[in-house]
C-alpha cells in the first residue's frame, strides 16, 4: 500500500475529486481526516470507508474560517498522533460574469475559500508536518492558473495565487523537509461542472466545448486526479517540489 500508516487531511473531501482522492488515501492505508461545509456528503464517505475496511474521519470545516481549519488539523493530530500531508482541494466556481461585473461580494467570496481556504490550510498545517519531522503540501489550483477562456476572473486570480504561494512555501519549507506542490486540473467531471452546466445557456454545446479543448476528447474524473495528488503526497514524489502537475487532457499542450 503506497500511503500505509500516513495521516493524510483532505479539504472539501465530501465531493468530488476530494472525495475520490480521500478513498484512495484510505485505500492505499492512510487514515484520512476530512474537513467539508457538506455534512450529509461527509456522513456518507465515512459510512462508505468504513465499508470498505479504510478509516476516514470528518471535521465540519469551512475553509475560509481559519479558525475551523486550526480545528481540522488540530483534530488529525489528536486523533492519530501526527499529519503526514494535507490535500488543500476545497473550492468553489466562479458563475461565467464579465469582468467588469462581477461585485465585490462575488470576488471575495471566490477568493476567501479558494485563496485563503488554501493559505490557511498550509499555515496551519505546517506546524504539524515539521512536528513529524516534514511532510507534503498539496494544492488544488487549475488549468485556470495559466489558460482561460474568459468570464472567470476571480477563479482564475484564486488559482493563480495557489501556484505563486505554492512555490513560495516549496522554497521557504525546503530545507526542514516540507514539499509543497499543486495540481492543476482540466476539465474534469465533478458536482463544480455539472453545476457550470446546468447554469449553460446551452449544455450540450458547452461540454462539447470541453471536449474540443481537451484533445483527449473528454472529461477527467476524480479518480484520475486522485493518482497524480496520491504521488505528491506521498514519498514517490521526495525529489519533488514547487511544481505545478497538470492534468488536463493535453488541452495547455494546444
Ligand atoms: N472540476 C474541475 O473541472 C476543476 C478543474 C480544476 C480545478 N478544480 C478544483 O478542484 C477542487 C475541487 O473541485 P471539484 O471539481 O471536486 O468540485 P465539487 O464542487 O464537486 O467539490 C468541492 C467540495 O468542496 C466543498 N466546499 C465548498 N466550499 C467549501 C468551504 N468553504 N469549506 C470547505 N469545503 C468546501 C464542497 O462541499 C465540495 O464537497 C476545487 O478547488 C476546484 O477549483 C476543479
Amino acid at each position: 500500500m503506497r500511503m500505509q500508516d500516513m495521516v493524510a487531511i483532505v479539504t472539501g473531501g465530501a465531493g468530488g475529486m476530494g472525495r475520490a482522492t480521500a478513498l484512495l488515501f484510505a485505500r492505499e492505508g492512510a487514515k484520512v481526516v476530512v474537513g467539508d461545509v457538506d455534512m450529509d456528503g461527509g456522513a456518507a464517505l465515512v459510512a462508505e470507508a468504513a465499508a470498505l475496511g479504510g478509516e476516514i474521519g470528518f471535521l465540519r470545516t469551512d475553509v475560509s474560517h481559519e479558525a475551523d481549519v486550526a480545528a481540522l488539523v488540530a483534530k488529525a493530530e489528536a486523533d492519530y498522533g501526527k499529519l503526514d500531508t494535507i490535500f488543500n482541494n476545497a473550492g468553489i466556481e466562479q458563475p461565467v460574469t464579465a469582468s467588469d461585473a462581477i461585485t465585490e461580494d462575488l470576488f471575495e467570496r471566490v477568493i476567501d475559500i479558494n485563496l485563503k481556504g488554501t493559505f490557511f490550510g498550509c499555515k496551519h498545517a505546517i506546524p504539524a508536518l515539521l512536528r513529524n519531522g516534514g511532510g507534503a503540501i498539496v494544492n488544488n489550483s487549475s488549468v485556470s492558473a495559466f489558460a482561460n477562456v474568459g468570464g472567470n476572473l476571480s477563479y482564475a486570480a484564486s488559482k493563480g495565487g495557489i501556484m505563486s504561494m505554492t512555490r513560495v512555501i516549496a522554497i521557504e519549507y525546503a530545507s526542514r523537509n516540507i514539499r509543497c506542490n499543486a495540481i492543476n486540473p482540466g476539465v474534469i467531471d465533478t458536482g463544480m461542472n455539472q453545476r457550470n452546466m446546468a447554469l449553460a445557456d446551452d449544455p450540450a454545446a458547452l461540454e462539447q466545448k470541453w471536449r474540443s479543448i481537451t484533445p483527449l476528447g473528454r472529461m477527467g474524473t476524480g479518480d484520475e486526479i486522485g493518482e497524480a495528488v496520491l504521488f505528491l503526497a506521498s514519498k514517490q514524489s521526495s525529489f519533488v517540489t514547487g511544481i505545478g502537475l497538470v492534468i488536463d487532457g493535453g488541452r495547455i499542450a494546444t
